[in-house]
């Protein structure tokens, strides 16, 4: 059978060149970043080359790079890094649990947190972090591009407002990286953090933009890694995997290939909203050039989620798994929709390996099971709220 993956969102697999890239470090180049001894030498050198490579792909300096485990401890380290009882912190109704639920944990310590919702394009509305700011606002943490809808948001605008109020600005980059070019002193952030298994480098390997003087406390103690930002040995080939996958990822912005995967999502688009019952989440919005979130009424997603599987297409559906309850998108919800549509959605986020061919099967394969589940829908039916 076909396969066809487009959920790149959820995670990307390693490319070759990155495989490559790493396999000296877990053998001959195994040693201890920290130690003097050549196999400490040769595995600092791997560390500093990533860096240098992260520090273009960033445009910051060297020292301004801290490597981590990925997006989770990123988010984390902004907000408990940087937010100390009392302070009032600015973050949207949209971004990932790694901001949300260290927002909530925050509350328990005193700090309150103003959830900006976005408009129904999915869009942050930069005058609304503006208005939501107070003299107590130590921070504010906004998504560089949606991990559900692909939306774009204005960050080098909240930036200026940042700048303009003296707020730190915290950037989670991680479905942005890759797919649209990261500057940070263009967009005036203090942090910025980004992920490896979301731009086929490995997972549990990740990077963080930490301006010069930012007072961000480290979130893990221990011995003086990264400029005592964050302790423990450093993952060397996870870390010189990064830095492939950023160097790769720089060639692909430079060489169109996001042109040439617009022009698929295009495709893919124009034919699937050609169903009846359909619709585009985050239409009118700026996005990511492989995101796609579709809305198909009259049916359950979750269950059109697994029809494709069963074809080989792997996608994703506008619900999560909460405590064993299958729980509407909050990002869908904040932008307006109701929770049957919500359910009804669809993520279709294609590799920048895509191929047409990828998309034709899509196309071939959708219509037959959106149209074979209507049929049976208890959505269908008006027996499901
Ligand atoms: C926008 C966003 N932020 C943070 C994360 C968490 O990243 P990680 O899986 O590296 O912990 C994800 C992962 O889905 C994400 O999409």
């Amino acid at each position: 059978m076909r396969r066809v993956y487009m959920d790149a969102n959820a995670t990307t697999p390693l490319l070759p060149e990155v495989v490559e890239a790493m396999h000296p470090y877990w053998m001959e180049h195994f040693g201890n970043a920290s130690s003097i001894h050549l196999h400490g030498q040769e595995a600092r050198k791997g560390v500093e080359r990533a860096r240098e490579t992260l520090a273009e792909f960033f445009n910051c300096h060297d020292a301004e790079v801290v490597f981590n485990s990925g997006g989770t401890e990123g988010d984390n380290t902004a907000i408990f890094g940087l937010l100390h009882p009392g302070d009032h912190f600015i973050t949207t109704s949209i971004e990932h649990s790694a901001v949300i639920q260290a927002a909530q944990r925050m509350a328990e310590r005193g700090v309150e947190t103003t959830f900006v919702a976005p408009q129904p394009s999915g869009l942050i509305d930069p005058t609304d972090i503006l208005r939501a700011i107070r003299p107590q606002t130590r921070l504010i943490s906004v998504m560089l591009a949606n991990n559900e809808t692909g939306v774009i948001q204005p960050v080098a605008e909240i930036g200026r407002i940042a700048a303009d109020t003296g707020v730190f600005f915290h950037i989670d980059a991680v479905q942005g990286a890759g797919k649209v070019p990261i500057d940070v002193r263009r967009i005036g952030c203090h942090l910025l953090s980004i992920s490896g298994h979301k731009m086929h480098a490995p997972k549990g390997v990740g990077a963080m933009f930490v301006r010069r003087g930012t007072p961000v406390e480290s979130l893990l103690v221990g011995g003086s890694h990264e400029r005592r930002r964050r302790a423990g040995t450093e993952n060397v080939a996870g870390i010189v995997g990064l830095g492939k996958a950023a160097e790769l990822a720089m060639h692909s912005l430079a060489d169109g290939v996001m042109d040439r995967l617009s022009g698929l999502r295009w495709k893919l688009e124009t034919e699937l909203l050609k169903l009846p019952g359909t619709g585009m989440n985050g239409a009118g919005a700026p996005r990511a050039a492989n995101t796609s979130n579709i809305w198909f009424d009259n049916l359950e997603g979750e269950a059109l989620v697994i029809a494709l599987d069963l074809k080989g297409i792997a996608v994703s559906g506008g619900s999560a798994c909460h405590s064993g309850a299958t729980e509407p998108s909050h990002v869908l919800m904040a932008m307006g929709l109701d929770k049957t549509r919500a359910r009804a959605s669809l993520r279709f986020s294609m590799l920048k390996t895509a191929t047409e061919a990828d998309v034709d099967y899509v196309l071939q394969v959708v219509p037959e099971a959106v149209e074979r589940l209507r049929a049976v829908s208890p959505v269908e039916a008006g027996t499901l709220g």
